[in-house]
């Protein structure tokens, strides 16, 4: 049996003795619902894995409710510029990569000695923290390989049955995880694009890299610096193609190959585009990029419970959050996407 709960002091404590006991518990943050257990514990990360069917080798990031919590979650202190991001960004959706402390078990980060730390901007979360007493280590609360859960009923729909508690903390709000990046050496590396942008981390630092596999596929002989870069992630039931170029090109593009989809279709705009599209069945990814963010992956989830079979998507250009944005739609397309 599965409970939903609203998010409330008393739910978050219950939920809090179930991550003691070694059980998974579902939590909103502000990036997306994660799968919550202890850290420290093989059987309950194993618990994270099972539920999710995740493959072995994908580590789990740890979260923490506040920097006091970072001795023994990493080894050894902040490097310099990563305290200068801890102080500008968090709680927030940027995830660190650091040497690994002893209180993080090795089944959580895939035998690596590296962890990934994240301190969320969702109170709610880090209450659940902070009361819990350990790091928690939480994946996005999906099935592996289906687009992240940014509602309780998205993730009810994945993991009924699976886990004791879902806590519902309403909508998330920024809507795509958080920014990943390698910060065991400067220039910093983004592995994985969010809410805390390249520029916002150029601002900080005056330097950042960003991962070729980000806005491409990897090649054959490239490693994957990230284990999750290696997966087909937030793949629709149906086909999506991604059109990219000026506005007009792109829709005249668009409406081509949706008139010649014989099926159930659908055509992905920005709001102020819709217009472009006459007639044909549309929806909207919203006002900006921003909301574009937001929205993404509830859409995909809506086009797979409506049977869609292809889906014909603008693209956003790659500034700001529309990185992550592009980075989550390319995957979900497998990278099928058209220049015009
Ligand atoms: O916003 C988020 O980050 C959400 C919420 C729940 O906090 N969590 C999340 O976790 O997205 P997950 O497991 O779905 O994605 C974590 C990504 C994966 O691609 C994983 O491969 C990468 O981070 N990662 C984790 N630890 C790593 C490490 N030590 N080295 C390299 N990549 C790592
Ligand atoms: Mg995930």
């Amino acid at each position: 049996m599965t409970e939903i709960l609203p998010v409330s002091p008393e739910s978050v404590k219950l939920a809090a003795e179930l991550i003691r006991k070694g059980e998974v518990v579902a939590f909103p943050t502000e990036t997306v619902y994660g799968l919550g257990a202890d850290a420290g514990n093989p059987d309950a990360i194993a618990r994270i894995f099972a539920a999710k069917g995740r493959p072995q080798d994908n580590p789990l990031i740890a979260h923490i409710w506040d920097v006091s919590m970072l001795p023994g979650v990493i080894s050894g202190e902040l490097p310099e510029w990563a305290r200068v991001l801890a102080d500008r960004f968090w709680p927030g959706p940027l995830t660190m990569i650091l040497p690994k402390g002893e209180k993080v078990c090795l089944d959580c980060t895939a035998q690596l000695d590296s962890v990934g730390v994240r301190l969320p901007g969702n109170e709610w979360a880090r209450e659940l923290i902070r009361l819990s007493g350990v790091p928690i280590a939480a994946p996005s609360a999906n099935t592996s390989g289906r687009p992240s859960p940014t509602t309780a009923q998205h993730v009810y729909d994945d993991m009924k049955g699976r886990i004791p508690l879902i806590l519902d903390g309403g909508s998330a709000n920024v809507g795509v995880e958080s920014t990943v990046i390698d910060a065991r050496t400067f220039p910093v590396r983004i592995l994985r694009p969010g809410g805390i942008t390249k520029e916002m981390i150029f601002g900080a630092l005056g330097d950042v890299e960003v991962d070729a596999g980000v806005t491409r596929p990897l090649g054959k002989d490239e490693v994957a610096r990230s284990p999750g870069m290696k997966y087909r992630h937030y793949a629709p039931r149906g086909s999506l193609t991604i059109v990219e170029g000026e506005a007009g090109t792109a829709a005249r593009k668009i409406t081509e190959l949706y008139d010649g989809f014989e099926g159930e279709k659908r055509i992905f705009a920005m709001e102020g585009h819709l217009s472009m599209y006459g007639g044909r069945e549309t929806v909207s990814l919203g006002k900006d990029k921003r909301e574009a963010a937001q929205k993404l992956f509830a859409l995909l989830r809506e086009m797979d419970d409506l049977g869609v079979k292809a889906i014909f998507s603008e693209a956003v250009d790659e500034n700001d959050i529309g990185l992550a944005v592009m980075n989550r739609m390319g995957r979900a397309a497998a990278f099928n996407i058209i220049k015009v």
